[in-house]
């Protein structure tokens, strides 16, 4: 997926300034008397919130948590879109606005909010995750969204990043560093068999994130692969070994993968199913 970077330095100042802020936020107003609170209660502006929820293409059928729901915004625009919204809010008086909003706008069929912590709430069956917090706090959930959210899962983040995991995607936000964009990859590293049309390849698999590096083998000989993505629990790898090159496309699950391989050796193109299992999981 191409970035579209960040403009500018101005942006990059607001969101260094932003930062700074929040670091020298004192304890007392981050915390409002109550502990636990990691990120302090600065609102996502109306239009970042479009744009945030355009970035991850929220609609019917998606089911949004916001991390830190704040007053709501974010739960009740996505809810405004058709999807289903959930917020995780520790302050009870912002629990208690985002239900009075949801009455307001009669969106409380489609919205829930419970006062609790970010670190504690269920987030599995999440198809979209909003976060505004703090690059640190990104970093700590970092692990368990990617254990247990489902591959594919968006997750969107406004101004923070999330360490070495690169965005798949960034925006130029209004108000702040950028609204960053990530697809929660599949696991797929490790020693895979693959069934394809003419016996069985192994192919090696390195991860790190959404980027993949393949070795794909024949027997004792070596196919070079060109390309190797992964997107989500979608992965494709273009190889070619002698005059014929292969285009897989397939889908993971789990210890399995499944799809089609284009044969193209020069004279003739072909279709065909292909299968793998993983053998080894990598460490
Ligand atoms: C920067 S605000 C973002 C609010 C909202 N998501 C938005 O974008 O408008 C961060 C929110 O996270 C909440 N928060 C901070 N630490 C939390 C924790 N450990 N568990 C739940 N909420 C927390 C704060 O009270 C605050 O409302």
């Amino acid at each position: 997926m191409a970035g579209r970077p960040l403009s500018g330095s101005g942006v990059a100042s607001r969101a260094l300034g932003l930062i700074l802020v929040l670091q020298l936020w004192p304890a007392e107003v981050l915390g409002q008397g109550e502990s636990g609170l990691v990120a302090p209660y600065v609102s996502t502006v109306t239009q970042d919130v479009e744009a945030m929820l355009d970035l991850a293409g929220v609609g019917p059928g998606d089911y949004l948590i916001d991390l830190g729901s704040g007053d709501g915004r974010i739960v009740l625009a996505a809810a405004r879109r058709g999807a289903m919204a959930h917020g995780v809010e520790l302050r009870e008086d912002l629990v208690a606005e985002a239900r009075r909003r949801a009455r307001r706008q009669g969106l409380e069929d489609r919205v829930s909010f419970v006062q609790g912590d970010i670190f504690d709430a269920p987030i599995s069956a999440a198809t979209v995750v909003t976060l505004y917090l703090m690059p640190e706090v990104n970093i700590q959930l970092r692990p368990r969204l990617l254990a247990e959210l489902q591959p594919g899962t968006r997750v969107v983040s406004n101004s923070f990043h999330m360490g070495d995991w690169t965005p798949d995607d960034r925006v130029s936000g209004r108000s702040s560093g950028g609204l960053l964009y990530w697809v929660i990859p599949a696991q797929v590293a490790g020693r895979w068999s693959v069934t394809g049309p003419d016996g069985d390849w192994r192919l090696d698999i390195d991860q790190s994130y959404q980027m993949i590096n393949a070795e794909l083998r024949d027997g004792g000989r070596r196919i070079h692969v060109d390309e190797a993505r992964l997107d989500g629990d979608r992965i494709s790898l273009v190889a070619r070994q002698g005059n014929h090159r292969y285009a897989l496309s397939g889908q993971v699950d789990g210890a399995d993968m499944a799809g089609f391989l284009q044969i193209d050796d020069g004279d003739r193109q072909r279709v065909t199913a292909w299968s793998a299992r993983r053998s080894e999981a990598a460490d």
